[in-house]
């Protein structure tokens, strides 16, 4: 294949929970998620985050693997109550010590780092007083947003406010965690929850900007939703598109939603008729507040459903066919997300994008020799890549990939069962395994895509 455009930013992503463990060590606080990860039921065989990869323990470790893979750069968050223990006030200086220790080695390594200020860690403490819920989010985010950028600021470059407010608003709300995630909220409260969070993202922009002391670009990663036409048809791509950047009223799974404040400085149209009756009250300034200049717009995709132009309007094409490829999550492949997703956002928001994750869940494990062999994940990679590519020359503007994840992790509520890692990470004793993907993917890093 043609190799992507010179500087394409080859890289990898992380969050905190997911795999630095150390859950209360050296003064840090408990977040949600060491509180839901401890609730019974909550999480997949009672796996928790305590230990997760024990990344705190093994920095340097880590990124001489991030070296030996070539990695261009590091998507990786802070936890929150790392820093600040009951999320506002006292400062944990042991936890920006080791944010320190993680920036610096990977300056040291040439790894760009790209920090998430916030992968749905809410400190317990500020749950506890209503958590996204309250209007005074905002003002709790910028507390801590300004404590990392005026520690890291000086190194650290690019920015993400927050990660998926879509699947977050949906967690640490309810204790049915399992059960698809489903959060017990009424539709009223959870548009408050993505109103303050939006709030929150804008005292953030504004707290990155105030107190770097190097020149920060600034974006945040929300899903990048995307259904795609199920078939060439001009009728079906602008059906596909409507779908894809259109406010269903049944639910807040959407781009548009979370976008258009930060770009337009209001709330879709369509959504406004959708949510009817149900917008939480817009305080003067709130708008200005969301709608401070980012400089780039990260997208996490996996999955969308085809469409086709129906007599009234789109028709998702559900089920897909017995027996379409899926992941260990049963997520159903569809590479095509990446052609049409980053096209249609780029139009509309005309901003830089970077493809903030995308990966691949399987049953890894080490065989006999001694490799872990996961062809499926490459397989994911080459025909995910091949459709980004496809994107960049019909016009979209994307700088980067991440790959979801480096190392197989903890997932949420499915515990350690989902593996996405590069790396494969045995649980028991922390060993480390590069799969085969790693060295694919390190190719494809050296050729700038051109052996996919
Ligand atoms: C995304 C999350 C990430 C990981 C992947 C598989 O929704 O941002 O933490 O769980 O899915």
């Amino acid at each position: 294949m043609r190799a992507f455009p010179d500087g394409f930013l080859w890289g990898s992503s992380t969050s905190a929970y997911q795999i630095e463990g150390a859950h209360d060590a050296d003064g840090k606080g408990p977040s949600v998620w060491d509180w839901i990860a401890h609730t019974d039921g909550a999480v997949e065989n009672k796996d928790t985050g305590d230990v997760a990869c024990d990344h705190y323990h093994r920095v340097d470790e880590d990124v001489a693997l991030m070296q030996g893979l070539g990695l261009r750069a590091y998507r990786f968050s802070t936890a929150w109550t790392r820093v600040l223990p009951e999320g506002v006030g006292r400062v944990n200086e042991a936890g920006l010590d080791f944010y320190d220790r993680v920036v610096d080695g990977l300056m040291e390594a040439g790894i760009r780092p790209f920090l998430t200020l916030y992968h749905w860690d809410i400190p317990l403490a500020l749950h506890r007083r209503g958590g996204w819920l309250n209007r005074d989010i905002a003002d709790w985010f910028g507390e801590y947003a300004s404590l990392i950028a005026s520690r890291l600021g000086d190194r650290v470059q690019d920015w993400m406010t927050i990660n998926e407010p879509q699947v977050f608003l949906n967690m640490g709300y309810s204790p049915q965690l399992r059960s698809n995630h489903e959060a017990g909220l009424t539709l009223d409260e959870k548009l408050l929850v993505i109103h303050n969070c939006l709030r929150a993202h804008g005292r953030g922009v504004q707290a990155i900007r105030e107190h770097s002391k190097s020149e920060p670009r600034v974006g945040w990663a929300p899903v990048g939703v995307c259904n795609y036409p199920a078939t060439d048809d001009p009728a079906d791509i602008a059906a596909a598109k409507a779908d894809t950047l259109g406010v269903n009223p049944a639910h807040y799974w959407n781009n548009t939603w979370y976008n258009d404040p930060i770009f337009f400085g209001h709330y879709p149209e369509d959504g406004l008729k959708a949510y009817e009756g149900k917008v939480p009250e817009i305080h003067p300034g709130d708008m200005e507040l969301i709608a401070q200049p980012v400089d780039w717009l990260g997208i996490n995709m996996y999955q969308g459903i085809a469409v086709k132009a129906g007599e009234k309007g789109p028709e998702h094409q559900l089920p897909f066919p017995p027996g379409h490829p899926r992941s260990r999550f049963a997520w159903p492949l569809t590479p095509e997300i990446l052609r049409w997703g980053p096209r249609w956002l780029h139009e509309r928001y005309q901003v830089p994008l970077y493809i903030t994750e995308n990966g691949y869940s399987s049953t890894d494990w080490v065989h006999l020799d001694g490799k872990v062999h996961d062809p499926q994940r490459i397989d994911f990679m080459r025909r995910y890549l091949h459709q980004l590519r496809k994107a960049i020359d019909d016009g979209a503007d994307v700088r980067g990939y991440f790959h979801w994840s480096l190392f197989d992790n903890f997932e949420w509520a499915e515990g350690y069962d989902q593996r996405f890692g590069l790396v494969h990470v045995d649980f028991q004793n922390q060993t480390r395994t590069p799969k085969d993907s790693f060295s694919y993917y390190s190719e494809v890093i050296k050729t700038n895509g051109a052996n996919l």
